[in-house]
Formats: structure tokens, C-alpha cells, sequence
């Protein structure tokens, strides 16, 4: 699969674990910066994760920023985005079995490597369920057909 992925300076070390993890399970990245600790802003950032995989250049993207809340705020804006603030494991399997999550957001500076990196191998392994959960996930598509018209 090919991954987009970004950061803040607040993420940026974390990452350079998550990068490793995707090597590992043998997934293509594209990298969309930081690459500096020199202080960013996340929008800039989040803005070219979620447009890749909003209009389908990439399958998912993995976004990282201090907590985690001013990434999916800005992802979650893109049609097609399902981003899901995961900063433990429970949250990062049911956003993918329930809710298909397309974009992964950590919170560089609440957990630690080892954490993460345990929540990217669950989320990047765990199938979406279909089911009823597709008829909700239409939904959403509906709502954002609708707001996207105002
Ligand atoms: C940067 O200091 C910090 O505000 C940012 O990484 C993020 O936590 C925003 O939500």
C-alpha cells in the first residue's frame, strides 16, 4: 500500500519510527515533511497528507502533531477523509473494523514510540468490516454532499 505521511516539528520524531514500522511491513511512503525540529505549522502539513489521499493519489496517510487534535481537525475537512485520532490501541482497530479510517493521527507528544508503532501495525492490519457500518459510512458521504453545497 502507499502511505502518505507528515508531521509537524512536534511529530517529527515519532515520524521517523512510523516510517520504519512501514518499511517493516513492507509498504511505500510518501514522506510530505517536516524535516526540520524548526517549528511548523500543522496545516501546511496535514493539508498535503489529506489532499493525497482525499483525491486518491494515496490509499491512506498516517498524520503526526503534538496531541494529535490540530491534524484531525484539518484532515477531516477533505471530502473522503476518515481521519481518526488513535492514541491507544482499542481506538486504533475500531476506527478501522467500524469506521474505515483513511488517515491515522498520533499524538507525537502524548504517547511513546513504542506505543505507536503498536498502534500503526494494528491499524495498517485491521480490515474494514462492511456491513451495517457501510450503510453509516454513507452517511457521512451524504452529510458532507450536503454541507459541501452550502
Ligand atoms: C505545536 O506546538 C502544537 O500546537 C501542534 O503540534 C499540535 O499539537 C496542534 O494541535
Amino acid at each position: 500500500m502507499l502511505i502518505a505521511i507528515g508531521s509537524d516539528h512536534a511529530g517529527l520524531e515519532m515520524k521517523t519510527e512510523i516510517i520504519a514500522v512501514l518499511k517493516e511491513l513492507g509498504h511505500e511512503y510518501t514522506d510530505y515533511g517536516t524535516d526540520t525540529p524548526q517549528s511548523v505549522d500543522y496545516p501546511d502539513f496535514g493539508e498535503k497528507v489529506s489532499e493525497a489521499v482525499s483525491t486518491g493519489k494515496t490509499e491512506r496517510g498516517i498524520l503526526i502533531c503534538g496531541t494529535g487534535i490540530g491534524m484531525s481537525i484539518v484532515a477531516n475537512k477533505f471530502p473522503n477523509i476518515r481521519a481518526s485520532l488513535c492514541n491507544e490501541l482499542f481506538s486504533a482497530k475500531m476506527s478501522r473494523l467500524h469506521n474505515d479510517a483513511n488517515i491515522l493521527v498520533l499524538g507525537g507528544r502524548i504517547i511513546g514510540k513504542d506505543l505507536a508503532k503498536e498502534i500503526v501495525r494494528t491499524w495498517m492490519t485491521t480490515p474494514f468490516e462492511g456491513g451495517r457500518h457501510a450503510n453509516r459510512l454513507r452517511k457521512i458521504t451524504l452529510i458532507e454532499e450536503k454541507t459541501v453545497r452550502r
